[in-house]
C-alpha cells in the first residue's frame, strides 16, 4: 500500500493510536453551543447539495507531536495565516459519509469504518499524522449526534458528513507541516446530480498516474480535474471518464465517482490494484450487494475499446457512477471522440435501479441491514 511496508504501517498506526489515547483518556471533549441555531431557516423540502451547514463543527488540532483535545464549536469561518502551508503546498485530505435517521429516530451512518481506513491511508500518503480508525469513528459519532436534529427525514435526503485535515504551519518551504487542523462539519443535502449524467471518455488529460496520489482523497486531485471537466462541460457533458495516464487505454473512474458497467448481464468495474483509483465505499457496496444476489461481478482492467465496442453492439446495457455524494448516478450518454452513445432508458435498467433503491432503503432503515454496514446510535 503506497509503497509502505505493512510492518511500517502497523507501527505508524500503533504510534498514532497511542498518541490519540494519551489525549483521549486525560481530557474530555470541550463543547461550546451556538447561541443562535439556524435550523428554522432550512427549507427541508428543497435541499441543495453542499450549501447548507449544520450549527456546529468538531475541531481538533495537532501540535507538539500530538492530537489536542477535540472541541465542538459553533460552525464559523476559520482564521488562517496567509502562509498556511496547505494553501500553498496542498497537504489537505478529506472524506465524505452520509447519515440518515430511521423512523424510530435512530441515527445510521453508512460504512464509516471504510472511510476511516481510507482517511488513515490518505494521511500516510500525504505525510500527515494519522487518526486511528476507532478515534475517527468516535469523533464522527460525537458531532453527528450533537447536531442530530439536522438529519433530514425526506426520502433521498441525508446528512452529508465532511471530515477533513489540512496543514497549518505558517511557513514558506516544502516540508511536511508540524501542525494540522482536523475538522468535521455536516450538511443536510439533497441529490448531488439531479438527472442522469452525460460523461466523456478523456484521452488526453489525466487524473492520476501510477505512484501518484490517485488513491488518496486529497484536495489537489479534485482541483486538477476542473479544467479537463470544464472542457467537457463546454461540449455538453457533465463529467469525464478518466483513463490510465500512460496509454489512455483503460477506464479508471468518472469525475467524482467510481464507475460500473453492466455488460451482458455482468457488473464490471475497474480493479483497484493500481494506486490510481480511489477505493470507493459506494462502489464496494454496490458490488457486494450484487454478488449477494447472485449477479456475476468482475473487477479487472476495463479497456476503452471493449466499452466502445459494447456500446456499439448493445452488450453494454448500463453504466453508472458510484460515490457517497452521488450514490448511484446512472449515465445517460457516453462521449468518445466525435461520437456520443446513448444508453438505454433509465426505466429499463432493472439491476442498477434495484441496487440504488436497496442501498437507499438500507441507509434509512427501510430494509434490513443484512451485512451490518450501518453504524447506529
Ligand atoms: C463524495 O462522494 O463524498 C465526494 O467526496 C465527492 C465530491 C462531493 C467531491
Amino acid at each position: 500500500m503506497f509503497g509502505l511496508s505493512l510492518d511500517r504501517l502497523k507501527i505508524l498506526t500503533i504510534f498514532a493510536a497511542q498518541l490519540y489515547a494519551m489525549i483521549d483518556q486525560t481530557q474530555a471533549i470541550k463543547i461550546t453551543k451556538t447561541s443562535h441555531s439556524r435550523i428554522q431557516e432550512v427549507d427541508w423540502e428543497n435541499l441543495p447539495f453542499g450549501k447548507i451547514f449544520s450549527d456546529h463543527m468538531l475541531v481538533m488540532d495537532y501540535k507538539d507531536g500530538a492530537w489536542q483535545t477535540p472541541e465542538i464549536v459553533p460552525f464559523e469561518d476559520l482564521k488562517l495565516h496567509p502562509a498556511t502551508s496547505a494553501i500553498h503546498y496542498g497537504q489537505s485530505i478529506f472524506e465524505g459519509m452520509k447519515a440518515n435517521k430511521s423512523e424510530s429516530g435512530e441515527v445510521m451512518i453508512f460504512r464509516p469504518e471504510l472511510n476511516a481506513k481510507r482517511f488513515a491511508e490518505s494521511c500516510v500518503r500525504m505525510c500527515m499524522p494519522e487518526i486511528p480508525v476507532e478515534a475517527f469513528l468516535d469523533l464522527v459519532k460525537k458531532i453527528v449526534d450533537f447536531d442530530r436534529d439536522w438529519i433530514p427525514t425526506k426520502d433521498g435526503n441525508s446528512l452529508y458528513i465532511r471530515p477533513f485535515m489540512f496543514a497549518t504551519d505558517d511557513y514558506i518551504g516544502i516540508k511536511p507541516s508540524d501542525t494540522y487542523k482536523f475538522i468535521i462539519f455536516t450538511c443536510p443535502v439533497g441529490a448531488y446530480y439531479a438527472q442522469p449524467v452525460r460523461v466523456k471518455i478523456e484521452e488526453y488529460y489525466t487524473r492520476a498516474a501510477r505512484g501518484g496520489v490517485g488513491r488518496a482523497k486529497t484536495a489537489g486531485n479534485y482541483g486538477a480535474s476542473l479544467y479537463p471537466a470544464k472542457l467537457a462541460q463546454e461540449k455538453g457533458f457533465h463529467q469525464l471518464i478518466w483513463t490510465d495516464a500512460s496509454e489512455h487505454k483503460y477506464i479508471e473512474e468518472s469525475g467524482t465517482m467510481n464507475i460500473v458497467f453492466e455488460i451482458n448481464g455482468k457488473l464490471v468495474s475497474p480493479s483497484e490494484d493500481d494506486d490510481t483509483i480511489l477505493r470507493g465505499v459506494t462502489k464496494r457496496s454496490v458490488l457486494d450487494l450484487a454478488k449477494s444476489w447472485g449477479v456475476e461481478v468482475e473487477e479487472r482492467k476495463v479497456t476503452v475499446a471493449e466499452i466502445v465496442e459494447g456500446l456499439r453492439n448493445g452488450s453494454v446495457t448500463d453504466a453508472f457512477g458510484a460515490g457517497t455524494a452521488a450514490t448511484v448516478a446512472q449515465i445517460a450518454a457516453i462521449g468518445y471522440r466525435d461520437e456520443v452513445f446513448d444508453l438505454p432508458a433509465i426505466e429499463s435498467r432493472t439491476l442498477s435501479n434495484k441496487i440504488k433503491d436497496h442501498l437507499n432503503n438500507m441507509k434509512s432503515g427501510k430494509v434490513a441491514d443484512e451485512f451490518g454496514w450501518l453504524m447506529k446510535f
